[in-house]
C-alpha cells in the first residue's frame, strides 16, 4: 500500500529538485531532525545544489536554519559546505557545521530544547518560510504519521507559510500509534497544565496536523537515519555507570527513592550510553524513563524486560538497533512514547515526576560549576540542547565525564570553568571513572574539596589542591575562594603549549 494514503497529497508528489526550487534566498526553513533522526534526506541536498548554483553566479543566497536538534550530513553537512546558512538555531553536532559557526560564517543561537518551539511562536526569530517535515506515512484523512523523531515538526507545520513533505519507506510503518502529539500548549497568559502524570501517560494524538493548502510538495524517499554507532564501552566508562548504580541504591536504601527507581533521563553521547549499559548488568525491573532520545542502551533495557516505558522525542540509534527498531517497532511502541519536545523536555513534568537527569560535560568546576558546550571557553561544540531542561528541574541532577580529555592533556575538573551553561546550583552530583561527589547540601568549600578528592584525575588533583588552598588565602571572600589572575591559566597554557600540565 502506498505511504501516501490521501488522493490530494498523491497529487503533489514531485522530485526533490522540483520542491527545492520552492524556496528562496532569505527563507527561515524548519526542518524535522532530532539526533540524527527523522530529518528530510533528499531536499537539504537539492538545495544545497540550488544554492551553490546560485553562488557560482554571483548571487547571494542564504537561508536561516531551524531544527529540533542536531541532523547529520545529508542536512547539516551538505548545507553548511556551502557558506550558505546565515542562521542556525537550537543545537548541531556536525563536524562542517560545527566549522560554519566557529569561523563565523554562521551564527548560532544555543537554546534549551525545550524554550525553542515556544520561541518560534513568539515571533522574534523572524518569519517561518518553509518547514520541511519527514513522515512515515500520510493518512486517508491528511493527518501525518510521524517519523523516527518529533522534534518541533508540530510547531515549524503550524507556524509555516508553505509545507514541503518527505515520506520516506525506510522508517518503519508500524510507527503509527508510537507518538503523542500535544496540542495544547498555548503562549502566556493562555497556558494551562499539561495533563502528566507518569511517563507513559498518552495526552494526545499519533497524528501531527497539516493544513493541507500549505502543502506545495511531497518528495518519497527511501533513505536510511544517520544512526551513529557508539563507542565501545571502556573501562572508564564502566566504572563511571558503577558509581552511578552505587549511588541511585544507596538512595533505594535510604529510603529516598523506590526500588525501582524515579524516571531516568541520560543525556547524548557515548558516556550517557554507557550508563544505561550498567543498568543491564543489575538486578533491576520496573524502569521508567521520562528523556530526550532514546539511545541502544534503553532499547536493550526494554529487550531485558528492565525498563517498561520511555518518554521522549526521538531515536538516537546505532544501525544495529535502528534495524532492530524498525523490525520490532510493533513490539517497541508498547514500551515507547514520542512526543514534542517542548513536551518531552517540559520542565513543568520533569519537576512533577521527579526525573533522575544524568548527562555529560566538556568540563566542570571545583565547585560545581558546569561547561556543556564549549571548548576552550570560545569554540563551539554542539550545544545545550536539554541538558539544562533537564538539568535545572530533576529530582537528582547528575554529571558525568572522564576525569580527562584529549590523553591527559586536558583536566575535566578546572579551577573555573572557562564557559557556564549549569551552575553550581543545578548541579547536584559530579561522576568521573576516579569517583563520585554528592554535592547536595554542601557549602562552596565543602564542595571543592570533595570534587578534588573523589572527581579529579591524579595527575591534576594536586595541582587543583594547591590552587584551592591559595586561594583561600588570596581571594577577598571566604564563600567561594579564587584566584581571579589564575582561575583560567590552565586553559591559557593548554592553548599556548597543548597541555594543562604545568
Ligand atoms: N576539553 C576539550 N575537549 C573535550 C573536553 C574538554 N574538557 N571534554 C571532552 N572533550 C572532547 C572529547 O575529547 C571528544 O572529542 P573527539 O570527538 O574529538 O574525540 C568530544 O569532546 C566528546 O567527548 P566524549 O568524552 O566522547 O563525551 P560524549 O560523547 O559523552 O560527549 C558532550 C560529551 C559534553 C560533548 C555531550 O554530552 C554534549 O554535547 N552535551 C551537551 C548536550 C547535552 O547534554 N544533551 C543531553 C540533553 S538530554
Amino acid at each position: 500500500m502506498s505511504r501516501i494514503r490521501s488522493k490530494k497529497f498523491q497529487e503533489k508528489v514531485t522530485s526533490a529538485a522540483e520542491a527545492a526550487a520552492l524556496i528562496n534566498n532569505g527563507d527561515n526553513i524548519g526542518f524535522s531532525g532530532f539526533t540524527g533522526s527523522g530529518y528530510p534526506k533528499e531536499l537539504p541536498g537539492a538545495l544545497a545544489e540550488r544554492i551553490k548554483e546560485a553562488h557560482g553566479k554571483g548571487d547571494e543566497f542564504r537561508v536561516g536554519v531551524w531544527t529540533g536538534a542536531s541532523t547529520a550530513p545529508e542536512l547539516d553537512g551538505v548545507l553548511a559546505a556551502t557558506d550558505g546558512m546565515s542562521f542556525r538555531m537550537p543545537y548541531q553536532s556536525d563536524p562542517d557545521m560545527r566549522k560554519a559557526i566557529n569561523s563565523g560564517v554562521t551564527d548560532y543561537a544555543d537554546i534549551h530544547l525545550s524554550h525553542s518551539g515556544p520561541q518560534v511562536r513568539q515571533g522574534f526569530l523572524g518569519n517561518l518560510d518553509v518547514a520541511v517535515v519527514e513522515v512515515t506515512a500520510i493518512t486517508e484523512d491528511g493527518d501525518l504519521v510521524p517519523s523516527s523523531s518529533v522534534g518541533n515538526n508540530n510547531v515549524y507545520l503550524d507556524c509555516a507559510d508553505k509545507v514541503i513533505l518527505e515520506v520516506n519507506a525506510w522508517q518503519s510503518e508500524h510507527l503509527e500509534g508510537m507518538h503523542d502529539i500535544y496540542y495544547g500548549t498555548e503562549l502566556p497568559p493562555n497556558n494551562v497544565p499539561i495533563p502528566i502524570t507518569a511517563p507513559g501517560d498518552r495526552i494526545g494524538s499519533p497524528y501531527l496536523r497539516v493544513d493541507p493548502e500549505k502543502v506545495v510538495a511531497v518528495v518519497e524517499t527511501d533513505d536510511p537515519d544517520r544512526n551513529t554507532p557508539f563507542k565501545p564501552l571502556d573501562e572508564d566508562s564502566k566504572a563511571i555507570a558503577g558509581h552511578f548504580l552505587d549511588f541511585l541504591n544507596n538512595e533505594v536504601a535510604q529510603g529516598r527513592m523506590p526500588k525501582n527507581y524515579l524516571p531516568l533521563q541520560s543525556g547524548v553521547g557515548n558516556i550517557a550510553n554507557a550508563v544505561l549499559a550498567g543498568l543491564l548488568d543489575s538486578n533491576l525491573s520496573g524502569l521508567t524513563s521520562f528523556t530526550e532520545v532514546v539511545q541502544d542502551g534503553m532499547v536493550e533495557l526494554i529487550d531485558a524486560g528492565k525498563l517498561t516505558i520511555a518518554s521522549a522525542t526521538a531515536f538516537s540509534l546505532s544501525p544495529e538497533y535502528a534495524t532492530r527498531m524498525n523490525d520490532n517497532a510493533a513490539h517497541y511502541k508498547k514500551h515507547i512514547v514520542l512526543r514534542p519536545q517542548e513536551i518531552s523536555n517540559n520542565p513543568e513534568p520533569i519537576r512533577r515526576l521527579g526525573v533522575i537527569s544524568c548527562n555529560g560535560l566538556i568540563e566542570a568546576d571545583i565547585y560545581g560549576n558546569v561547561n556543556s558546550t564549549h571548548i576552550m571557553g570560545s569554540k563551539m561544540q554542539n550545544g545545550i540542547g536539554g541538558s539544562g531542561d533537564f538539568t535545572r528541574n530533576a529530582f537528582i541532577s547528575c554529571f558525568v565525564t572522564p576525569s580527562v580529555a584529549k590523553n591527559g592533556d586536558i583536566s575535566c575538573i578546572v579551577p573555573m570553568v572557562s564557559h557556564h551553561d549549569h551552575t553550581e546550583h543545578d548541579t547536584q552530583v559530579v561522576i568521573t571513572e576516579r569517583g563520585l561527589a554528592d554535592l547536595r547540601g554542601l557549602a562552596p568549600r565543602k564542595r571543592a574539596r570533595l570534587i578534588i578528592e573523589k572527581c579529579a584525575h591524579p595527575d591534576y588533583q594536586p595541582m587543583l589542591l594547591d590552587y584551592y588552598e591559595r586561594a583561600e588565602k588570596a581571594a577577598n571572600s571566604l564563600h567561594t575562594p579564587h584566584i581571579l589572575t589564575e582561575a583560567l591559566s590552565w586553559h591559557a597554557r593548554f592553548l599556548e603549549t597543548g597541555t594543562m600540565k604545568a
